[in-house]
Parts: structure tokens; C-alpha cells; sequence
């Protein structure tokens, strides 16, 4: 065995644990408890002192996102947001990206390497189809609004757990609210369960309408394959095609 053959072994290993991305030349432990405060303790209440007011809870997790007014608001609350377990494993928030007001929107699943590492939404391979098959339909990246269900790479890609699809899902729903696009695309059966609130898989669902309440009405959906399973089944996309034209065709209609 030659010196290196171990190395490469180690680094194999840590490759199908799911650590695939070096992000930092010092290591650091995320899960570590905060350092203890060296703040001095102050001295226990004399006898007889009126009790001190009881020290308010810690905040509580910032969920409250119908106070948000706009996407910037929103994305500085989901930033300052510590509720979900997937942001201590991350490097980057990837918020959505996307005019408010855009007629389409896209929700996908969860942010992956490239994503994590530019903290913007489909960047990567899938990021590429999804551009080529927006600009089949006259599309532009710049003209859509695009999104996830949560906002943090999950480690190796694994599926997102449902508690964190859970904490992340305020931020999904104002988000789309707040674009209030004309037609929301969901890309690959996570999304469409996560917004869509069925067990269906992706098979059966996509290319039926549905429809996704907010409190300013109805939005329509379209569920449809997620790009990263047509790179895997180009054969597939024909149907994807087909979902896109419905898309468009819903985007034009009513339009001089
Ligand atoms: N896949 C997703 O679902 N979202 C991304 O942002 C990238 C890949």
C-alpha cells in the first residue's frame, strides 16, 4: 500500500457520508454549546428585596411572517431565523430569487451543493435544465420567481426531514403570497406534497391543475417533474414539455 492509498480511502469515506464540500480550512463544530458568558454574575436579592421581574423566555422562533410586508422583510426574518435544524450543517441561506409579481413561480425542493455555495436557488445542473426549459416556453430566469420548500442544503442532499419542511414552511407560504404569481410550478413531488398536502407522488400528479389558497385567493398549480429527475430520465421530459405548455398557455391567457 503506498502512503496516499489511506488518504484516498478517508476521503472515499467521508465522500458517501455525504461530505462532499470543503467549506472552511479550520474546522468548526456547529454543535458545540455557546461559549459561557464571562459577564459578572450579579449578587443574590438581600432578604427582604421585592423579587426581581422574572427574566422574559428566550424569543421565540420568528414564525410570524404575515407581518412581513414585502420579500425583503421576509428574507431578513428567515436570516435572523433559528428554527430549523438545517442551518447549522449550512454555509449559505437560499432565500428565493425572482421579481415579486412575477406571473410564474417555481418552488423546488431544497437547495444542493452549488446552491449552498452561491446561497442562490438552481444553480446547479438542475438550475441549467430548469433556465433551458424556461426559455423553450419565452421564458427569461430574471422573469420568474424561484424558490425552495426549505432554505438550507440538507448534508449530502439527504430528503428534508419533516420538521424541517415544517419550521421552513411559513417562509413558503408568505413568499408565495407575497409574489402572488399567476401560476405556481411545483418541481418534483416533495414540493407538491410539502404545498399540496398529499401523499400522491409526482407520477400521478403532475400535469393536473390544482389550486394553492392564500389570503388574497386561489393560486393556480401546476405540479411537474423536478429538472434533477429529467437530467436522470431525459425520456420524461416529454411530458414535462407538456406541463410547460399548460403553464404558458395559463400565463397568456387573458393577456391582450
Ligand atoms: N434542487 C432543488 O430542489 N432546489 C434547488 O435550489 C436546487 C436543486
Amino acid at each position: 500500500m503506498t502512503e496516499r492509498e489511506p488518504l484516498f480511502a478517508a476521503l472515499e469515506w467521508q465522500l458517501e457520508a455525504g461530505v462532499d464540500e470543503v467549506v472552511g480550512f479550520e474546522p468548526v463544530d456547529r454543535f458545540a454549546p455557546p461559549p459561557v458568558s464571562k459577564a459578572p454574575v450579579s449578587p443574590p436579592p438581600a432578604p427582604g428585596a421585592a423579587p426581581s421581574p422574572a427574566r422574559p423566555a428566550a424569543a421565540p422562533a420568528a414564525q410570524d411572517t404575515a407581518a412581513d410586508g414585502d420579500l425583503d422583510a421576509l428574507r431578513e426574518r428567515l436570516l435572523a431565523f433559528d428554527g430549523c435544524a438545517l442551518k447549522k450543517t449550512a454555509t449559505s441561506t437560499v432565500f428565493g430569487e425572482g421579481p415579486a409579481g412575477a406571473g410564474l413561480m417555481i418552488v423546488g425542493e431544497a437547495p444542493g451543493a452549488d446552491e449552498d455555495r452561491q446561497g442562490r436557488p438552481f444553480v446547479g445542473p438542475s438550475g441549467r435544465l430548469l433556465e433551458r426549459m424556461l426559455a423553450a416556453i419565452g421564458l427569461a430566469r430574471e422573469e420568474v420567481y424561484i424558490a425552495n420548500t426549505v432554505y438550507w442544503r440538507p448534508p449530502g442532499n439527504r430528503t428534508p426531514s419533516a420538521e424541517e419542511v415544517e419550521a421552513c414552511r411559513p417562509f413558503v407560504d408568505r413568499q408565495i403570497a407575497l409574489v402572488a404569481p399567476k401560476v405556481l410550478m411545483l418541481a418534483g413531488g416533495a414540493a407538491a406534497k410539502t404545498l399540496l398536502g398529499t401523499t400522491e407522488g409526482i407520477m400521478r400528479l403532475r400535469g393536473r391543475w390544482q389550486a394553492f389558497a392564500t389570503p388574497d385567493g386561489p393560486v393556480d398549480v401546476m405540479p411537474t417533474f423536478h429538472p434533477a429527475f429529467l437530467l436522470r430520465s431525459p425520456a420524461r421530459k416529454r411530458e414535462a414539455w407538456r406541463d410547460l405548455l399548460a403553464v404558458k398557455a395559463r400565463l397568456e391567457a387573458g393577456r391582450p
